[in-house]
């Protein structure tokens, strides 16, 4: 229907326009992660307020299809002005809302890759997850 063409629309434009693209030179954490399906790796730098929980600044590099790619610019978007607590409540679900349209369980990896990531980085950095385990994703 129309409405699930807008968000079509809506994910080749960030796959084309990606927002917040790059690498920060002061984030608080950084992470790499990679898509086990296809070893696509995207990079996520978030960056802290002073109070060390509020997310000021998020971007993302690395490789990928339109969906990851896609879901990676909308989601360094989203949380911007989030918690590190939001960010790490955020499941499947959210993600899919985000996109707006049905992900076949084949690109559920590509379209949860960036919000993995800076879950992973986010734990890492609390101190909650164990560096060596995310080297071998699940
Ligand atoms: Fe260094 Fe994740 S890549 S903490
Ligand atoms: Fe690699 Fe989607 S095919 S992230």
């Amino acid at each position: 229907g129309l409405g699930s063409d807008m968000y079509r629309q809506q994910i080749l434009d960030h796959y084309k326009n990606p927002r917040n693209y790059g690498e920060l030179e002061d984030p608080t954490f950084t992470h790499i992660g990679e898509n086990p399906m296809c070893g696509d790796e995207i990079r996520m730098d978030v960056r802290l307020e002073d109070d060390d929980e509020t997310i000021e600044f998020v971007a993302f590099s690395g490789d990928g299809c339109a969906i990851s790619q896609a879901s990676a610019s909308m989601l360094s978007g989203e949380l911007q002005g989030k918690s590190v607590d939001e960010l790490l409540e955020m499941d499947r679900d959210d993600v899919i809302d985000m996109l707006g349209v049905d992900i076949s369980p084949m690109r559920v990896k590509c379209a949860v890759l960036a919000e993995k990531v800076a879950q992973d980085g986010a734990e890492i950095y609390r101190g909650e997850l164990d560096k060596e385990r995310t080297s071998t994703e699940e």
